[in-house]
């Protein structure tokens, strides 16, 4: 990480009935991080804590400022934008329509010159798509908020490998626009081609940090993929 981290996260802990996160510490600078690690893991429930979204205790710093105390839209006003596990989209509205909802207007032109084909396609209705182009609304939205920070949870899943690859190259375009990212992932693969720092999470706790192409053989130590 070459300069100051845009998030730091210190000693992180996040319950439901008993405690799923125990003592994270990570940070994100003007990069690409990824999280990896097995179902269950905790890798959703991180993204809740970044969000406010599950009780939680310790430290998140955004652009150095506490935030772990705010309200969900309070932290999403600062720029944290996440593109969501299974999307979240509204599957009976066209695309534009969902892109328009999420954001400012005038990122629409940004977000059709990165997604050439969800321009061609803006009219359709979200459902009749692909999983793969539904994904790629589902990055679209994101960005339509502007974030500072954008954190993809396991955008891989339930698609075809050319269609992982797709993705992936659409989100190595967003972090040459300056946008740093935050992917969670059980696909190695896809997390590598983005990242060039990876933490890996097991049972709520990091057990591995370090730069990817120093970090060999993850699925059989770690991933039980
Ligand atoms: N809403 C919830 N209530 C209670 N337990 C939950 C809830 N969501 C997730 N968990 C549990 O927390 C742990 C971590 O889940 P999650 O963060 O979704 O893992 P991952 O995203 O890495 O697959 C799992 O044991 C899961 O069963
Ligand atoms: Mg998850």
């Amino acid at each position: 990480m070459l300069n100051k981290p845009i998030l730091e996260i210190k000693n992180l802990r996040a319950y439901y009935d008993s405690e799923v996160l125990s003592g994270i510490n990570l940070k994100v600078g003007n990069e690409g991080v990824a999280i990896l690690g097995p179902n269950g893991a905790g890798k959703t429930t991180l993204i809740k804590a970044i969000f406010g979204l599950v009780r939680s205790e310790g430290e998140i710093l955004f652009m150095g400022k506490q935030i772990q105390k705010m309200k969900t839209h309070e932290r999403v006003k600062l720029g944290i934008s996440v593109c969501p596990e299974g999307r979240r989209l509204f599957p009976s509205m066209s695309v534009e329509d969902n892109l328009i909802i999420a954001g400012e207007e005038d990122m629409l032109d940004v977000v059709y010159e990165l997604f050439p084909k969800l321009k061609e396609r803006r009219k359709q209705i979200v459902k009749t798509m692909s999983g793969g182009e539904q994904q790629m609304v589902a990055i679209a939205r994101a960005l339509m908020q502007k974030p500072k920070l954008l954190i993809l949870d396991e955008p891989s899943i339930g698609l075809a490998p050319i269609v992982v690859n797709a993705i992936g190259d659409t989100i190595l375009k967003i972090k040459k626009m300056g946008i740093p990212v935050m992917i969670v992932e059980q696909n190695v693969h896809l997390a590598f081609k983005i990242a060039e720092r990876a933490y890996i999470l097991v049972k709520g706790k990091i057990v591995k940090e370090g730069r990817t192409e120093d970090m060999h053989n993850l699925e059989e130590h770690y991933l039980e993929i």
